[in-house]
């Protein structure tokens, strides 16, 4: 029961700091000084909190549900550490357009969407087939 709820809130957290990363890519990509300190605020308040939520259940469940050593883990956990770098550059270059203000669009960040995409695919199908 315990196990069920933690990953219940697992679940959470990650379509809460998924869905941050996309809004705070998609701002990068189409910057308005009007909404960079929001998105920022709210990425500093909500999205950053959830990915360590994320990471604190995904941690209790793995460690109660007798994971860890399993292929398909250290595989997401590679993954996951992927996706929590390319939120930890979001996060750094949302502060500095917020500082900087101006619309012109973050190249940097083109790949972004995609690879997240990809990534969290790739998590998703090896979590729940655990095929190796
Ligand atoms: C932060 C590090 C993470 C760790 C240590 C972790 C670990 C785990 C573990 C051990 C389970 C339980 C598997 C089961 O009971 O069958 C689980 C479930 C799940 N995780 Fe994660 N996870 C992490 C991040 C993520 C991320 C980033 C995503 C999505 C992008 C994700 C998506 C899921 C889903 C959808 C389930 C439910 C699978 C099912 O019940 O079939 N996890 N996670």
């Amino acid at each position: 029961m315990l196990y069920d709820l933690a990953k219940a809130v697992h679940i959470l957290a990650v379509i809460v700091w998924i869905a941050g990363m996309c809004v705070a890519a998609m701002t990068l990509r189409h910057p308005s000084p009007k909404m960079l300190p929001a998105i920022q605020a709210f990425d500093r308040r909500v999205t950053t909190p959830a990915m360590l939520l994320a990471w604190i259940f995904g941690l209790y469940i793995a460690i109660n549900g007798g994971w860890f050593g399993e292929n398909w883990l250290s595989v997401k956990i590679l993954l996951v550490l992927i996706l929590s770098g390319l939120h930890g550059m979001i996060t750094g270059r949302l502060r500095k357009k917020t500082w900087e203000g101006g619309t012109q669009a973050d190249g940097a960040t083109r790949m972004v969407l995609p690879l997240g995409f990809g990534l969290v695919v790739a998590i998703v199908v090896l979590v729940t087939t655990k095929a190796f």
